[in-house]
């Protein structure tokens, strides 16, 4: 029998204070609608990220580029995925992968040209595949026009005012101006190497790496700017952005001390408000939400449900979902439920908890489980915690159980395939591709690595290129110059063409249940849970489909009485669910 439903709660008002769990209150300012279209193709899509650097490359430079996505997009077609997202590729000197940007309105050679960038968006579009492009407002490359033009023009210049730069502290300015920390370690300062010109030398804010200056986004030029950027994409047709660090950029007036470490994550919502992560005075500043109302209206004057996702390490679920009022963006990335770990209660107290906030605001959950900063899902299944979140895992780490993490993940997908709203996957999820979990430090490029020392091992090893052919040389990734990260010999077992057509394999399954989760609407349906005799037992319906995942260690008696529509192939007793293993049934 079903036990509870969730709710739809009414359209709510007001402010909610940081570290709290209160009720949402404030559905959007005045002037705006409360309550979006529900019709909208972002509320229910599913949205596949590329991360261009790795996805597939054609002109053979090692490293992947938009004629090589171009090239795979009937593949993604075939999938059954809405849209795709992709990573930067706009000219960057690549400190941080592309999240350093030089020029917002260009594309890097590295992944080719403009007139590249459109032809494959003209064919996404011919194949019905919506295109979002990632948007970096935080901060901009130091080979940005801008900063250059900052270096060489005096303190409280127009052209410095662009960033954030101050005096330091100490007689001769040697002290960075406070005590802030970069998110990827080390102080977020850097002396401007302006060669002492005006007197002692200024700081620059980052707080990402040095190469990488932030933005002041009091400055209307700032503001301005980045609409008009907004517009250059829009104009050339894309359907939305993933706007980068969405939750920094604006500090705290005065820029106080934080004892804190500002970091993009906290591993579990309890530790962080502890710990103080995340609330520090760089994150989630109620001023920051100007911005986005403003960006709206920009988007709301093209034609075609425009998006925008907002990245935003913010907690709890509740502040997160001010992002996403109505007169905001139109969806978050629910980490929280990335963070969960292997847990029946867990997840389905996150599920709930997600569903509640965004239903409050009137936006679509959305559910992600890996992206290009986390450790595939495959391998933290396959941790003695699973589900815990390392910061990168190399030879000499904890090494995941390859077997049992790819079990997990192609269970949990009977999970996320039939929750209502957005869903996004990661490039080689559908593959049900391992962490590179022994890449050496040589070739490592995270600079969160680097700026660590190599304590943080970094993020490269969920960033490696895709194998496409098991029988090509570099896997197919391209026709044999070697890929800017190796690719592990595992990888040859995940290959997308030996999957294609096996129908007990990892891309099958989710071809299978991509179709389903489109034939039955549940993009767009409604959750309801239904009593399972074993909490670690989750059961849920939504329209015609129930869903069945156990994550607990033993076989679990199934409900009675459906008719099994997918398995995930492994055998079974009637009635029972082994561990670790997920089923979808027709409710008749
Ligand atoms: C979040 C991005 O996803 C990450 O890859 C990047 O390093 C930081 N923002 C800084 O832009």
């Amino acid at each position: 029998m079903p036990d509870d439903t969730m709710p739809r709660g009414d359209v709510p008002q007001g402010e909610v204070p940081h570290g709290e769990v209160p009720t949402i209150r404030d559905a959007g300012s005045a002037d705006r609608p409360a309550v979006p279209a529900r019709g909208a193709w972002w509320r229910s899509a599913v949205i596949y990220q590329i991360y261009p650097r790795s996805f597939a490359d054609a002109n053979n430079d090692g490293m992947g580029d938009l004629p090589g996505i171009r090239g795979r997009l009937p593949y993604l077609a075939a999938l059954g995925v809405d849209a795709v997202w992709l990573s930067p590729f706009f000219r960057s000197p690549q400190a941080d992968a592309g999240y350093d940007v030089a020029d917002y309105r260009d594309v890097d050679p590295l992944f080719g040209t403009l007139a590249d960038f459109d032809t494959m968006l003209a064919d996404a579009h011919a194949l019905g595949l919506r295109v979002i492009v990632d948007l970096v407002p935080n901060h901009t490359s130091d080979a940005h026009e801008w900063f250059r033009e900052a270096l060489a023009s005096p303190p409280g210049s127009p052209e410095r005012r662009r960033y954030i730069f101050r005096d330091g502290r100490g007689p001769e300015g040697e002290e960075p101006p406070n005590n802030w920390q970069s998110v990827f370690g080390g102080p977020a300062w850097t002396r401007a190497p302006d060669g002492g010109r005006w007197g002692p030398s200024q700081w620059f804010l980052h707080l990402f790496d040095g190469r990488q200056p932030d933005l002041d986004w009091r400055q209307p030029e700032v503001r301005a700017e980045f609409e008009a950027v907004l517009r250059f994409w829009l104009d050339r047709g894309v359907d939305g952005f993933r706007v980068d660090v969405a939750h920094g950029l604006i500090k705290a007036e005065g820029l106080p001390d934080w004892d804190g470490q500002a970091t993009m994550v906290g591993e579990d919502a309890d530790a962080d408000r502890a710990d103080g992560i995340n609330y520090g005075p760089m994150w989630d500043q109620d001023e920051v939400h100007a911005i986005y109302r403003d960006w709206r209206r920009v988007l709301d004057r093209y034609e075609g449900d425009r998006m925008m996702v907002a990245e935003a390490w913010v907690r709890p679920s509740e502040r997160l979902m001010r992002y996403v009022r109505p007169d905001e963006m139109h969806q978050a990335f629910n980490f929280d439920f990335l963070l969960a770990r292997w847990d029946g209660a867990a997840m389905r107290q996150v599920i709930d908890h997600s569903l509640r906030a965004a239903d409050a605001v009137g936006a679509p959950a959305s559910w992600v489980l890996s992206n290009h900063d986390t450790v595939r899902h495959t391998a933290r299944y396959g941790l003695a915690v699973p589900g815990a979140r390392p910061k990168g895992i190399d030879a000499a780490s904890e090494q995941p159980d390859e077997a049992l993490g790819l079990r997990r993940a192609r269970a949990i997908l009977f999970l996320t395939m039939a929750l209502p709203g957005a869903l996004y996957l990661y490039q080689g999820e559908e593959l049900g591709l391992p962490e590179h979990t022994a890449l050496p430090a040589a070739v490592r490029q995270d600079p969160a690595f680097r700026r660590t020392g190599g304590a943080e091992i970094g993020r490269d090893g969920c960033r490696v290129p895709l194998p496409w052919d098991a029988d090509a040389p570099t896997l197919g990734f391209n026709q044999g110059a070697a890929p800017w990260l190796p690719q592990p010999d595992s990888f040859r077992r995940y290959a997308a063409r030996q999957q294609e057509g096996v129908a007990e394999s990892t891309l099958e399954l989710h071809r299978a249940l991509l179709g389903l989760r489109r034939e039955h609407g549940l993009g767009a349906g409604r959750l309801r849970w239904i009593s399972a005799p074993e909490a670690s037992m989750l059961v849920l319906e939504n329209g015609a489909i129930r869903a069945a995942v156990n994550l607990g260690r033993e076989a679990a008696a199934l409900p009675p009485g459906r008719e099994l529509l997918r398995s995930d192939g492994r055998k079974a007793e009637p009635g029972w669910l082994p561990p670790d293993t997920g089923v979808w049934f027709r409710i008749t």
